[in-house]
This record gives structure tokens, C-alpha cells and sequence, in this order.
């Protein structure tokens, strides 16, 4: 986990990939830190210029999105 919350963040539409296995220096984004991991990133298309919600508990059932989940882990 790198934040029990998520990161909300005004995006322009490209390609990301997303931290999942919570290591990267640049969070909600990957960084390569993966790599000693059996973690790998996902990666999200973002099709118009929006907020999004990108899940920082990396616990979420629609990864690489926030759904709550965070609310129900204890810290
Ligand atoms: S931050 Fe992971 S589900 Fe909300």
C-alpha cells in the first residue's frame, strides 16, 4: 500500500501506467520498482481530459480505479 486512499488527479487523455506494487517514488504512476517483484503495472487508457481516482491501497477490485476498498482496510 502506499497511501490508504486514493490520489485524485486532473488527467489528460494518454496512456498511464499504474503502481501496483506500491514501491514507485512517483506515485499513483509506475517507476519501475516492480522489477525485483512478481508485481506488474497496469496500464489505463484515458480517453478524455477528466478526474480520475487512482487507487493508492493498490487493494481495489477495478484496479488500476478506486472502489471504496480502502475504507475497509485498517491501518
Ligand atoms: S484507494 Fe484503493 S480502493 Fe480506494
Amino acid at each position: 500500500m502506499s497511501q490508504n486512499a486514493p490520489y485524485v488527479l486532473d488527467m489528460k487523455a494518454g496512456i498511464y501506467t499504474w503502481c501496483a506494487c506500491g514501491l514507485s517514488k512517483n506515485q499513483p504512476f509506475c517507476d519501475g520498482s516492480h522489477s525485483a517483484t512478481p508485481f506488474r503495472p497496469i496500464t489505463a487508457h484515458i480517453t478524455e481530459d477528466k478526474k480520475i481516482a487512482w487507487c493508492g491501497c493498490k487493494a481495489s477490485n477495478k484496479k488500476p480505479y478506486c472502489d471504496g476498498t480502502h475504507a475497509k482496510i485498517k491501518s
